[in-house]
């Protein structure tokens, strides 16, 4: 059986394979790929896009979902999370979705589930559907010629999980990744080149990935607002100029902080072609995980 907690669980060849079929799944209304199959999403941290992507995913894909209300359920009564999740595995679904905010506790679970775990976000660390769906809207863009691209993430790098995957994934597919960010918000990781300001290197990316200010995951104010962190690294128009470069970002956005509006309608901007590629590679993930295995 195989589990998705980190984008190292899956080699190059079966991302490939992944992506193949997510092409198909773009145009596919719906399966019956996994029909008879139920899966169970269980998010202690709010979402929107992966949440929904996940369902419909699974829906499109022929399967029944249960997800949790973890606000109203017995974790509120002191059950722990871990304890949680093995009683919903005791009852037998054909996977589990997972987001907590907690860095590892994926992992240690694998060793007393039944099912499939895939993470759908692990604290600051991992989110590895989002840095695969990341990685297939920039294949699709360059029609797979990705090997020397330069891709800059600019914001919060050092708490946030979607930048902990796509360090890892998209220098496997050939890719440079570089980090843009005040000192405060650096990744502590030697092995990227990091820069203070985006325009120090505008003039190289391919793509530009902003991330938003993880006020939740702080345990200090660093800026006095967020319209002074904005002054320096919004992506403006401004930023960009007449610039051929692929604007990403994982939502959920904050407007004018860490994209202008302006540019949230820029034809070079592709995060809702994100969020539509985040369900078919999701459907390609639930199919490999669930009904290949
Ligand atoms: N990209 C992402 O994880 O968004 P949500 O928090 O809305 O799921």
């Amino acid at each position: 059986m195989q589990h998705l907690i980190t984008t190292a669980d899956f080699t190059k060849e079966e991302i490939l394979n992944i992506f193949d079929d997510a092409r198909i799944f773009l145009d596919m209304e719906s399966s019956e790929v996994l029909k008879g199959k139920i899966i169970v999403n269980l998010f202690f941290e709010n979402s929107t896009r992966t949440r929904g992507a996940f369902e419909m995913a699974a829906k499109r894909l022929g399967a029944q979902v249960i997800s949790l209300d973890v606000g109203t359920s017995s974790t509120k009564k002191g059950e722990t999370i871990f304890d949680t999740v093995t009683n919903i595995n005791a009852m037998g679904p054909d996977a589990i979705v997972i987001r907590h905010s907690d860095c590892n506790f994926h992992k240690t679970l694998i060793d007393y589930v039944d099912c499939p775990i895939l993470n759908a976000g692990a604290g600051k660390n991992a989110h590895p559907t989002q840095a695969l769906l990341d990685l297939f809207t920039i294949v699709e863009h360059y029609n797979g010629d990705t090997e020397g691209k330069k891709v800059a993430i600019i914001g919060d790098i050092r708490t946030s999980r979607v930048a902990g995957s796509n360090k890892k994934l998209l220098p496997r597919f050939g890719m440079d990744v570089s980090f843009v960010a005040p000192d405060c918000f650096k990744s502590e990781d030697p092995e990227f080149k990091q820069y203070d300001n985006i325009s120090e290197i505008i003039d190289e990316v391919d793509v530009v990935m902003s991330l938003r200010t993880q006020l939740e995951r702080h345990n200090e104010m660093y800026f006095s607002s967020l319209h002074e962190y904005a002054k320096d690294y919004c992506i403006t128009k401004d930023t960009f100029g007449d610039r051929d470069i692929l604007l990403l970002h994982p939502g959920p956005v904050n407007r004018n902080v860490d994209i202008s509006d302006e540019m949230l309608v820029d034809p070079r901007n592709k995060i809702l072609e994100q969020v539509r590629n985040g369900v078919a590679v999701r459907m390609a993930i639930l199919k490999k995980l669930v009904k290949d295995q």
